[in-house]
């Protein structure tokens, strides 16, 4: 039995009913003889009490005390002497997890009914199992409190409870599916003060709901959050409702222009319209609602300027207009409020706008605790008046185009500041290295800004720190090994990444809450630290450590799932320690000097999707135990002194696998036909090996290369790949090594160059219609290029070089428009190089050392033509300059269009990052 219970955990009391008899029915009831009071409880309220009881199940015997006489001392129970306002009861977390064992539920017996004084019904916290509420509910003819709400009720609310004219307070808060299939009933609660129906889906036309709600004249609080309400009138004839002091309508699919019937509501203090797609710019006349203390609007479609009447709410203290398309700038509403004696703003919320133009003096906003703009275009400089904001707890001001310097006058008097986040390319940092900021920070972010050289003295006092993100912010120091040490204990995530770094980590360090660790490209030099943490992320890449890899890594740092060891000087073998990372995910050696064999008990890592391991002197066969880590879904050995055959168990065992990369290395024997049977794969470089053998023919099951996007397997894929793993390969295409960090997810590649294969290309190859980069050089391949070549539209590098290849070029490879590199030299080929714009734009040196083959660009005149009728029309430039450029423009776009996709998955890869780098999000 799950048992429901608030997200509060200071949640209220355990009271489960009030009965309520008045003394003055005690002495009727006893005077008249019929009815027999003893201890001040009637006889026939003890009964129904009991019946009530019985219906119930009560695991923990919390009714235990349901016996004797007087039930007015029944746990639970309160008479007349007693009502009015109890205490809240709070629990603690383990009392609250006692009680979530203890709920009550079962059935809810009419004998209730009995109790005709009944006033106060409290059945919330409690767990019914998806009970429905029963009607009889509605029948009570005195009651004035009802509480259903975290009680596990489901299915259709019983209209009868329309019936209840005399309620004052009905919470039906759902924590499970409760609906309303025609809301009209609630118009009979005509004495209701407070309505909770949040979360309880309301079946609703013509905004029937809302004229229900609008014949409660007394209703002072209104909650219908997550209603799934969808139909608002814009207008009302008349607004009977008109005390409303509360109306929270957040979490529903209005899409409505901003409801004008909203303007008469002047005795709102709370107005909570978030997460709609409400539209349109506001025009209502916000200097009205005097009492308002609570505007939430954000996460809606709103657009126009924010409203600068909302500057005349002197008690406003919280103003929410985030995740909107606001825009202009605000120096009208930051200065309206200077029409104030005091302000009473705590709280504003502007972020993820399009709000322009500078920051205001906002010296006046006194009261200020919260300022989140952040994700807006916003420029010019802090103003120095944020100095005087000493209530100021929590400043994001992260995506902006910021000017300027940051001073000491800028932090002097921010004595409560918790947590600070600021970018921006252009907005330096100018504190005194020794200056010592008022503030200790809980959570820091400051990103691509200037705030080194040195790390300062106000950055190395920060010791209550729990996350810290100080991300290419220009810092040229040694790190600071105190700070470092002192924040071990308490910290959760630490990201000093792409800044100058250097000096050596504490040897031994003991983390207990870290969480990521992100010290990559960095200058770090010395060993690398034995860290003992349940840490899920480790990134310590490109750096200068040096020494052996601790052999007790596994044991230290159990719960890893990324290990970013890349691009470092370590050095010694592989620990066998790291088997013991049973979450292990991603495992990157890359580009050490690490030797030895590859160990076999890596097939215990059963989760490990990516295993990076190349540039490094590792010797040996790749160990068979890796056919168990079937999760693996890129294998990049290359560029070490591996040995053996490519076992066919790889593609048998390891379905997943979409890149595969052994280039440079030692292996012999066939291309396993095996291989085919990889559905996923699309990056395929067995180049620089003894590979023997034809070239399968089964290509074409390559259905990743085949279909490539479009393919919705790939797709789904693909998807995993971005939002998991932080993917680092080199590709290498005519002899250039590009870094394809991220994108290698987009990119189809085989590359079979530097081996000894031998026969013909296989026709079936044609049909990889989305391969990109297709490498077969220094080969002994022979025979003619498949006609339907032209096929591989989006074929960009094609290197057949050195090979024995004969015939002509197919004339369909001029119509390849994004073929951008182009090599057939040093092969047998023939006659005239087809016509047509693409082939021409190649260096002679493309065709060179194929002594039968000419026209331009070649050389070689064919006997019949001269090279300049086949020069293309275009230009009058010498026809070398143009090729030289064409072939620039041709890299230029390749590369550009790497970088666009990089661009946006780098985007993908910074949001992710920020989601680890937890922001605890004001509740409201
Ligand atoms: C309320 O009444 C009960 C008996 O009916 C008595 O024991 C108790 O003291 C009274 N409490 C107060 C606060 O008067
Ligand atoms: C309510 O309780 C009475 C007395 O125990 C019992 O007879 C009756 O069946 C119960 N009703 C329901 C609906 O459980
Ligand atoms: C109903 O009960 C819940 C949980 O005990 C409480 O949080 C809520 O405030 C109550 N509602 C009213 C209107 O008192
Ligand atoms: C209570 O309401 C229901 C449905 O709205 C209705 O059918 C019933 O007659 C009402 N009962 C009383 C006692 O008013
Ligand atoms: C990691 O978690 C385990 C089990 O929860 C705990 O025993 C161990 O002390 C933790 N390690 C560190 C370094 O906190
Ligand atoms: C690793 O490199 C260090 C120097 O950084 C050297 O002293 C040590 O002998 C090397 N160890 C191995 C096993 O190559
Ligand atoms: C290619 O795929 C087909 C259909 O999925 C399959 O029957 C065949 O065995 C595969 N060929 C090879 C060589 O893997």
């Amino acid at each position: 039995m799950d048992c429901r219970k608030p997200f509060d955990l200071h949640l209220l009391l355990l009271l489960l009913l009030f009965a309520y008899s008045s003394n003055a029915i005690f002495k009727f009831t006893s005077c008249n003889g019929q009815q027999v009071t003893v201890g001040g409880c009637l006889r026939q309220e003890r009964t129904a009490l009991l019946a009530f009881k019985q219906g119930l199940v009560d695991p923990s015997a919390r009714l235990s005390s349901w016996g004797g006489n007087n039930c007015c001392s029944w746990r639970g129970i309160e008479c007349d002497n007693k009502t009015g306002n109890l205490e809240p009861y709070s629990m603690t977390t383990e009392q609250l997890d006692a009680y979530k064992l203890s709920c009550l539920g079962g059935q809810l017996n009419s004998s209730l009914l009995q109790l005709d004084h009944l006033t106060h019904l409290d059945l919330s916290l409690n767990d019914f199992e998806g009970l429905q509420i029963p009607e009889f509910l509605g029948e009570f003819k005195h009651l004035r409190y009802l509480n259903l709400s975290y009680a596990s009720f489901a299915g259709l609310v019983p209209p009868h409870l329309g019936n209840l004219s005399t309620l004052h307070y009905l919470d039906i808060y759902a924590d499970s599916g409760m609906e309303i299939e025609n809301p009209s009933w609630l118009s009979g609660l005509s004495s209701l003060k407070h309505l909770n129906l949040g979360f309880v889906t309301i079946h609703s036309s013509d905004a029937k709901w809302l004229h229900a709600v609008n014949m409660i004249p007394s209703l002072l609080e209104l909650y219908c959050h997550g209603c799934e309400l969808q139909d608002m009138a814009v207008t009302l004839p008349f607004v009977n409702f008109s005390s409303l002091s509360v109306l929270d309508l957040s979490q529903n699919l209005f899409n409505s222009s901003f409801p004008e019937w909203l303007s008469t509501l002047t005795s709102l203090t709370r107005l909570d319209l978030s997460t709609n797609s409400f539209s349109g710019s506001i025009a209502v006349d916000f200097g009205k609602f005097e009492s308002l203390e609570d505007l939430h609007l954000s996460l809606n479609n709103f657009s126009g300027p924010v409203p600068v009447t909302l500057g005349n709410l002197c008690y406003l203290r919280k103003l929410g207009l985030a995740s909107g398309r606001f825009s202009g700038d605000i120096s009208g509403l930051l200065n309206s409020f200077t029409g104030c004696q005091t302000v009473s703003l705590e709280m504003l919320n502007l972020n993820s706008n399009d709000l322009v133009g500078e920051l205001p003096s906002i010296g006046n906003l006194s009261a200020l605790e919260v300022l989140y703009l952040h994700s807006n275009k916003m420029n010019g400089s802090i103003p120095e008046s944020f100095g005087r904001l000493s209530e100021l707890r929590d400043l994001n001001l992260i995506a902006n185009s910021w000017q300027g310097v940051i001073t000491e006058a800028h932090l002097m008097k921010l004595t409560r500041l918790e947590s600070l986040m600021l970018s921006s390319s252009s907005l330096v940092f100018k504190v005194d290295p020794q200056w010592i900021p008022p503030f200790r920070l809980d959570y820091l972010q400051l990103e691509d800004c200037t705030v080194g050289p040195p790390f300062s003295t106000w950055l190395q006092v920060q010791n209550r720190l729990t996350q810290v993100k100080l991300q290419n912010v220009g810092i040229s120091d040694t790190i600071p090994k105190e700070w470092f040490s002192e924040l071990s204990a308490e910290i959760l995530v630490m990201d000093l990444s792409e800044n100058q770094i250097r000096g050596e980590l504490p040897e031994e360090l003991v983390s207990p809450k870290l969480e990521m660790l992100d010290l990559s490209s960095n200058r770090f030099e010395g060993f690398l630290p034995r860290w003992s943490t349940n840490a899920t992320q480790f990134y310590i890449h490109e750096n200068s450590l040096s020494g052996p890899i601790p052999r007790d890594i596994g044991t230290l740092m159990p719960r890893l799932r990324n290990l970013h060891l890349s691009d470092n000087t370590l050095n010694g073998t592989i620990p066998l320690s790291i088997c013991k990372m049973a979450d292990l995910q991603v495992l990157s050696l890359r580009n050490n000097y690490l030797s030895g064999e590859i160990p076999s008990s890596m097939g215990l890592l059963r989760s490990l999707g990516m295993l990076l391991l190349s540039e490094n002197n590792l010797v040996g066969e790749i160990p068979s135990s890796l056919q168990n880590c079937s999760a693996l879904t890129s294998i990049d050995l290359g560029e070490n002194q591996l040995s053996g055959e490519i076992p066919s168990w790889l593609a048998e065992n390891l379905s997943a696998t979409f890149v595969l990369r052994l280039r440079s290395n030692q292996f012999h024997g066939q291309i396993p036909e095996a291989l085919c049977n990889l559905p996923l794969l699309h990056f395929l470089d067995l180049s620089h090996n003894n590979l023997s053998g034809g070239i399968p023919k089964c290509l074409d099951n390559l259905t990743a290369i085949v279909y490539g996007n479009s393919s919705e397997l790939y797709y789904r894929d693909f998807q995993f790949r971005m939002a998991y793993f932080k993917e680092e390969t080199k590709v290498v295409t005519k002899g250039r090594a590009y870094d394809y960090n991220r994108n290698l997810a987009l990119l189809n590649v085989i590359d079979f160059s530097e081996n000894n294969l031998s026969g013909p290309i296989p026709e079936e190859m044609t049909k990889l219609l989305s391969l990109r980069v297709l490498n077969l050089s220094s080969n002994h391949i022979s025979g003619a290029i498949p006609e339907k070549i032209g096929d591989l539209k989006v074929l960009e590098t094609l290197d057949l070089s050195h090979n024995q290849l004969s015939g002509e070029i197919p004339a369909t490879l001029s119509s390849l428009t994004f073929l951008t590199h182009l090599i057939v030299s040093y092969n047998n080929f023939s006659g005239k190089i087809p016509a047509g714009r693409q082939l021409q734009t190649f260096d002679a040196s493309s065709y060179q050392g194929n002594p039968f083959l000419c026209g331009f660009p070649s050389r070689v005149k064919c006997p019949t033509e001269s090279i300049t009728t086949t020069a293309p029309p275009t230009t009058g430039t010498e026809p070398e300059d143009e090729e030289d450029e064409i072939f620039e423009l041709g890299t230029g776009l390749y590369v550009s269009i790497v970088l666009g996709f990089g661009f946006g998955f780098l985007g993908l890869c910074v949001t992710l990052l920020r989601k680890e780098f937890r922001k605890k999000d004001i509740e409201w």
